[in-house]
């Protein structure tokens, strides 16, 4: 694993810089292999990106029809509810592409006989569909791309402190609930997240800098060579995916993160 680290200047930068990103990689992945599998991140950072995405001008640079969409994680809502991370994506991005429907795969919404929201079934049938679609994995998927977001408490997907969600190594996907959102979710599992060619976190905003400065600039709990995580880590800090990880900040997240400890992290342009 090698880390990387950007920081722009402000949000829009950020976005930009994703963007090209997200263009550099399906590429790089599209010259090796004939699909890109590609787990999108929720919540409100990623929006901005998705929708530049959308816009002619980055829209025309990627072979979307080779492009397949996952999502890390997912509130246990329909698909059409506000809260939906699938209906965030769909508005901001998907709608806009030449996609056809098995290019796009969310993660499914149940209820029980109460009515109420069934994450773990939810989950049982997103661990299936994904099976279907990586049918060559022998432990777990490896994406090609993930972004991922990062909670001012320093979850990632949905992969809550304290949570046992955090600790699950065996499944592909689990339901996870939120005690302090009071609400069921599903999430990618960390061996799945650390499968990946690639993670990009994307951070913006000062709310994030004080998790980020903790994450990234604690000696002990440095993302570069750190084997032994004692448990008492944040979920992201147990992210040491198989390929490249990078940080994709802006200066608001980045700015109580020290001279050295930038430094310590290999630097993109
Ligand atoms: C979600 C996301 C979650 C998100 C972080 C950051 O469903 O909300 O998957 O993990 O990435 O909570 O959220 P913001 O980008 O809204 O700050």
């Amino acid at each position: 694993m090698s880390v990387y680290l950007t920081i722009q200047q402000d949000a829009a930068a950020l976005c930009e810089y994703a963007a090209r990103h997200w263009v550099r990689r399906c590429r790089e992945v599209l010259q090796q292999r004939s699909v890109c599998h590609i787990a999108l991140a929720g919540g409100s950072t990623p929006n901005m990106l998705y929708r530049r995405l959308a816009d002619a001008d980055f829209r025309d640079q990627v072979d979307w029809s080779r492009l397949q969409f996952y999502f890390g994680d997912e509130r246990c809502v329909p698909h059409e509810h506000n809260e939906s991370n699938f209906r965030m994506v769909r508005e901001a991005m998907l709608d806009s592409l030449p996609l056809v429907p098995n290019q796009v795969h969310p993660l499914p919404y149940f209820t029980n006989a109460a009515g109420a929201a069934d994450a773990a079934t939810a989950a049982a049938a997103y661990q299936v569909i994904l099976k279907r679609q990586f049918s060559a994995a022998t432990d777990f998927p490896s994406f090609d791309l993930m972004w991922l977001g990062m909670g001012d408490d320093g979850h990632t997907a949905s992969l809550f402190p304290g949570t046992s969600a955090v600790a699950e190594q065996r499944r592909w996907c689990t339901e996870v609930y939120v005690e302090r959102l009071h609400s069921w979710r599903v999430s990618l599992t960390l061996p799945v997240l650390n499968k990946a060619h690639e993670v990009c976190v994307l951070v913006s905003g000062a709310a994030k800098a004080r998790c980020l400065e903790q994450v990234l600039c604690t000696p002990q709990q440095s993302n570069k060579g750190a084997d032994l995580l004692p448990i008492h880590l944040l979920p992201i800090q147990r992210l040491h995916p198989a390929g490249d990880l990078y940080w994709l900040l802006d200066a608001a997240a980045a700015e109580r993160m020290s001279a050295d400890c930038r430094a310590t992290l290999e630097r993109v342009a």
